[in-house]
């Protein structure tokens, strides 16, 4: 569905909501919309350590932020660097440093799961699978639910958990069978027309693997992308989807699908705290919501790279 279409399914909605509340007044003279204005940050991927003058750095950024006129932040994931492949102590100590810092943000934090996010799922991190933290449920334990959603004037923000833990200890991209029944059960709940803002931590739509440096065949698992977007795509056929905001590649990018933004939010660490990735700078980005559309900002906050690896 193009997004002149969309808006044109919004603005029928409104004008007849209005047209109910506004006796007398004909429907063709009211406003296009009735959707009030208000922006939010996609803040993703901070990969918080103690080296590389993380902590600083991500401090800065979370700085700058609450200095921003916006109603909430959507982590996009990867809150730390790294829990998949270290002792319980080491990710708790971690997530410590993170729940310190996000106090300099000041404003409503929605988090979304990344793979880094999740404890022990590689082998050598010494974890038992049996850990009640391993996995996911580290994340839980800190965050609340992997995927859930939530409204903010008229929009509703879907948070989806991309990633799934595969048996022989590695990850994928994939939405799994339970939630695509739950986002299934939700669309039904949310009214015809009704904007639709989403999140993920692994691509759904992306165009990286024509520019990236790292092949997807480096990976015994699909990790840059979703496996099974058709999927989502699907159930979200016929909705009001206004953009889906991305983590994971660290890259700023925009790709339209079928009249969806599938935008890609860059990173607070950049190229994992050593500069530009693929032309990035570390960064936040600002989104404005007005008339049923968004506009995206991305902001630098003036960090230096004590190790500097920039790529291009
Ligand atoms: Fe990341």
């Amino acid at each position: 569905m193009s997004s002149l279409s969309r808006r044109g399914i919004l603005s029928a909605g409104g004008a007849l909501l209005s047209s109910t509340l506004i006796k007398g007044v004909s429907a063709q003279t009211l406003s296009v919309t009735t959707q009030e204005p208000f922006s939010f940050l996609f803040i993703t991927d901070t990969h918080l350590q103690p080296e590389l003058d993380a902590m600083k750095g991500c401090k800065m950024a979370f700085r700058a932020a609450s200095q921003e006129k916006a109603d909430f932040v959507l982590q996009g994931g990867d809150h730390i660097y790294d829990a998949m492949e270290v002792s319980l102590p080491r990710a708790h100590k971690l997530l410590d440093l993170y729940d310190m810092t996000e106090q300099e943000l000041g404003k409503k934090v929605y988090h979304t799961v990344g793979n880094h996010d999740c404890f022990g799922v590689y082998a050598k991190s010494g974890a038992s699978t049996q850990n009640a933290e391993f996995g996911k449920n580290f994340f839980r334990k800190a965050f609340g639910e992997t995927y859930y959603a939530f409204e903010h004037k008229g929009v509703h923000f879907i948070v989806l958990d991309s990633v799934t833990i595969t048996p022989d200890r590695d990850y994928e991209g994939r939405f799994d069978a339970r939630q695509v029944n739950w986002l299934k059960s939700y669309l039904q709940t949310v009214p015809a027309g009704a904007p639709i803002i989403i999140s993920t931590h692994i691509p759904m739509v992306t165009a990286f693997y024509t520019y990236a440096d790292e092949s997807p065949s480096l990976f015994k698992h699909q990790a840059l992308s979703t496996v099974n977007t058709r999927e989502i795509l699907a159930l979200l056929a016929g909705h009001s989807v206004l953009a889906v905001f991305q983590g994971h590649t660290h890259v700023l990018e925009q790709v339209e699908h079928n009249g969806i933004q599938f935008i890609t939010g860059g990173a607070v660490s950049g190229n994992w705290w050593h500069g530009l990735h693929l032309g990035t700078p570390e960064g936040y980005m600002i989104v404005h919501v007005e008339n049923n559309t968004v506009r995206t900002e991305y902001k630098t906050y003036g960090f230096h790279t004590v190790s500097p690896e920039n790529t291009y």
